[in-house]
């Protein structure tokens, strides 16, 4: 596995663009199948998730083709229904394409995409919204087959607002027979993206955003063309990298409004931002209060996918924090790699209590997943000395150009194949 290695303590400066949102463009790729035709996305980024979608498309008889951020998906020869296993252990989202296909071709076969480092991540809501919709499911040997002949449009009350099963039931209820109700669903700015990108190819969807979503089935949809919004996770991750290293950063195209709970903290923490001419001001120089307490929660709540680099900032600031993980059960893996570089994090179930301000020395550490892997590149910002990461492809799942970008902003950063950012 490729390695990083950073050299600490350089305050970062600059502007930077973002790249296209991971988690929007993953379920409009899934979308290409309700059509046929050419789907044509723009601003998409070149990472390994997008890939592994690209891969299955392929897999399905779909024809892809990625270049400078423009994906192509041509449907016209897509016939398949299976979904290779490979790409089903590499990549949960996988189980997005679940709804599209049984709305197609009245059938799908999967497998359990099974649990990773940060939980067991089951799918039972998703096979429950389906069901709702007509869908039956069989199962040998952690394999999946679905089936419907037909799907119904339905009401659909979820107990829990999933971000994923939410996406499932939109994309098998846009083309099913009669009305579909999803009550108590993710309201997630991906899923807004999603509905308007449906809406853009003729599907009739009202109340995204909000906790309840209805869809008037349509016969059929035209393939789909649209810009994806720039990454709100990368955002917030890049203004931590700024604010533990007291740095000042210029965000060139931020999402409208969807980082405000992060932003929250960050103000908190003595951040200071700004909005001017459409870029985001991000000045982390005056970071220097803890956090007693923060919790993750669905949107608009604190998004758990900033929880462990907010927690890499943390580390930095004198004092007592404290944060409870809410979504998923296992996000505090990453806290065993930060205390070997000298943070003092202790975590006590679903809680980590930090004592900030410890110096962090740089080290060799490992990254286990994807969000865990950019805490430790926040840390290793500010640490002193060398810091190696190892398991960087984890990161590379979903960042474009981490390394690049942090470079440009003034870190010393380099992968193992000793290409310098200069
Ligand atoms: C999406 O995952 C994102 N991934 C995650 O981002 C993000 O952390 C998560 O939403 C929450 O915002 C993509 O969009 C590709 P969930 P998803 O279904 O859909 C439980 C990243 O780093 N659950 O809202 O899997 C589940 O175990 C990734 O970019 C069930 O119990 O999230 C978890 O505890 C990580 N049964 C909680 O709900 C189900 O059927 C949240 O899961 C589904 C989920």
């Amino acid at each position: 596995m490729s390695a990083i290695q950073i050299q600490g303590l350089r305050p970062l400066k600059g502007t930077v663009g973002i790249q296209g949102s991971k988690n929007a463009v993953l379920p409009m790729m899934a979308a290409s199948l309700l059509a046929d035709g050419v789907t044509v996305i723009r601003h998409v980024p070149e990472i390994e998730d997008v890939f592994s979608m690209m891969g299955i498309l392929e897999s399905l008889g779909c024809k892809c083709s990625l270049e400078k951020g423009v994906l192509t998906v041509d449907t016209k020869a897509a016939s398949g229904h299976r979904i290779p296993e490979e790409y089903v252990g590499k990549m949960r989202s996988s189980c997005l394409l679940l709804g599209p296909l049984l709305a197609g071709r009245g059938e799908a076969v999967t497998y359990y995409p099974g649990g990773c480092v940060i939980g067991k991540r089951p799918i039972d809501l998703h096979l429950y919204a389906l069901k709702r919709l007509g869908a039956s499911f069989f199962e040998a040997g952690g394999m999946i087959l679905a089936r419907a002949d037909r799907l119904r449009g339905a009401r659909i009350r979820f107990s829990y607002p999933s971000v994923g099963a939410t996406e499932n039931a939109i994309l098998a209820a846009v083309t099913a027979e009669g009305e579909t109700e999803i009550e108590n669903c993710a309201r997630e700015p991906e899923i807004v993206w999603l509905c308007r990108y449906l809406r853009s190819m003729g599907a009739e969807i009202q109340g995204e955003g909000t906790h309840c979503i209805r869809i008037t089935g349509v016969k059929e949809l035209k393939a789909g063309n649209m810009q994806i919004p720039p990454d709100r996770i990368v955002v917030g991750t890049y203004l931590c990298a700024a604010a533990a290293t007291r740095g000042k950063i210029t965000i060139s195209n931020p999402p409208e409004g969807e980082l405000d709970a992060f932003l929250e903290v960050y103000g908190k923490m003595g951040g200071q931002y700004n909005r001017r001419s459409g870029k985001l001001i991000a000045d982390g120089s005056g970071t220097a209060f803890p956090v007693p307490f923060l919790e993750t929660d669905t949107y608009p709540g604190f998004p758990t996918d900033l929880q462990s680099p907010l927690m890499a900032v943390l580390t930095t600031i004198p004092g007592k924090s404290r944060i409870r993980e809410n979504i998923f059960e296992n996000r505090f893996r990453i806290v065993e790699e930060l205390n070997k570089m000298g943070a003092s994090v202790a975590v006590s179930g679903r809680e980590a209590s930090i004592q900030g301000g410890t110096c962090l020395r740089g080290c060799t550490v490992r990254a286990r997943e994807l969000r865990g892997g950019a805490a430790l590149l926040v840390a290793a910002l500010a640490a002193q000395g060398e810091t190696v990461i190892e398991g960087c492809s984890f990161i590379y799942r979903g960042y474009e150009h981490i390394c690049e970008d942090l470079a440009s902003l003034g870190a010393q950063i380099e992968e193992d194949t000793g290409t310098a950012f200069l």
